[in-house]
């Protein structure tokens, strides 16, 4: 069965929009397997808008552009297969895809069946130029209906962007994740808005159906299609704490075939991945800081007991994040105290009854593995 936890891969859109070719994406498949990143959980390879030629071939297919992909989509699934990963593709529930491509409106199965007669095995399904006169959710139902008769195991990626109070349906759709905001930019800003406008919405995201609170932006500083401002490795590191506690999909969205040495640690911390990768898929739920709102405290419960415990500061100064275990039901007559070590320090950060304290730097996090002891 499909996403049973959240999905994690790589997309060509946050970096190079419509620029993608057969090149890249066997160049990148090299790359995800000799980095590690493959070993670290990343599968999904895909290939976002802007593949296809404008038109539709005599017998209504999709046809990859030859100039980006002169051995078909065939060739290049084979190829990503060939190194244990996944192959994943892009369409829309709409008359055209958002960058103006030929769209899946009408041609829900038959496209259905030419993905999975290329062996691709995830489908990002977006929803520009979608038609007035047809319900959102009955679009995103026939494409899982599609997907689900297509005779190949595809995983379907919905991204209406929060549209329709999706929350509500889109599970029932078929989608295995599905994206609950507009497109995310590489600035802090956008995390940051992205972050807060999913808190305290952990009961819609769960095993076999997870929020995407989209593509992450680690590791692009300011270069690329969606690089509008670029972000600090600070920032960084809390916009992969935010997506592991809050169970997103982890879909990399930077040029893995540069990536430095932050952006290796970063993505392929496993401490936090191990959060974001536990089989029960709890999101984290939310503690507000009385005395400074603007520090966030994430508690995700994990299924051997333990819990993740993540301080977020979202000022734009220093500031202390205190956390009274009362408030996630321990009490001190319980007897118990809490063993926490460090995700990105990797260490023991030693054994707290009661409240623990910390000062976190403007826009920074610390995130915990907490044991009771
Ligand atoms: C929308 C989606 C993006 C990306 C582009 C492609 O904006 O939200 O993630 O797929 O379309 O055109």
């Amino acid at each position: 069965m499909l996403a049973q936890r959240p999905p994690m891969g790589w997309n060509s859109w946050n970096t190079f929009g419509w620029q993608i070719s057969e090149d890249l994406i066997v160049h990148t498949a090299d790359q995800m397997k000799e980095s590690g990143l493959l070993d670290a959980g990343y599968e999904y390879l895909v290939i976002d808008d802007c593949w296809a030629l404008k038109q539709r071939n005599e017998s209504g297919r999709l046809v990859p552009d030859p100039i980006k992909f002169p051995n078909g989509m065939k060739a290049v699934s084979d190829y990503v297969h060939s190194k244990g990963l996944k192959f994943g593709m892009y369409s829309c529930a709409g008359t055209m895809t958002c960058g103006g491509y030929p769209s899946s409106l009408e041609h829900e199965f038959i496209d259905a069946k030419t993905f999975a007669g290329w062996g691709v095995d995830f489908l990002k399904y977006d929803y520009c130029y979608k038609p007035q006169n047809i319900p959102g959710h009955i679009l995103y139902k026939r494409m899982g209906m599609a997907l689900k008769n297509s005779g190949r195991d595809i995983l379907f990626s919905a991204c209406n962007w929060g549209s329709d109070e999706c929350d509500k349906w889109i599970r029932s759709s078929g989608a295995h994740m599905y994206r609950s905001t507009g497109d995310i930019q590489d600035n802090w800003q956008s995390i940051k808005n992205i972050a807060l406008s999913r808190m305290d919405k952990e009961c819609y995201s769960a095993p076999y159906c997870y929020d995407d609170m989209d593509m992450l932006v680690v590791g692009m500083y300011g270069k690329g299609n969606v690089a509008l401002g670029g972000c600090s490795t600070e920032e960084y590191k809390t916009h992969f704490s935010l997506w592991c506690m809050m169970d997103s999909p982890l879909m990399i969205g930077c040029d893995i075939r540069n990536m430095n040495e932050d952006v290796r640690t970063i993505l392929m911390n496993k401490e936090l991945i191990a959060l974001n990768q536990d089989p029960e898929g709890r999101a984290s739920y939310r503690l507000t800081q009385w005395n400074n709102p603007e520090v966030t405290i994430l508690i995700k419960p994990m299924s051997d007991g333990s819990f993740g415990i993540g301080f977020f500061n979202f000022s734009d100064s220093d500031a202390e994040g205190s956390l009274q275990f009362w408030d996630m039901g321990l009490e001190t007559s319980s007897g118990y105290s809490l063993s926490l070590r460090d995700l990105w320090e990797h260490e023991e950060a030693g054994v707290y009854k009661e409240n623990y304290t910390c000062r976190l730097k403007a826009h920074a996090c610390k995130v915990f593995r907490a044991k009771l002891v």
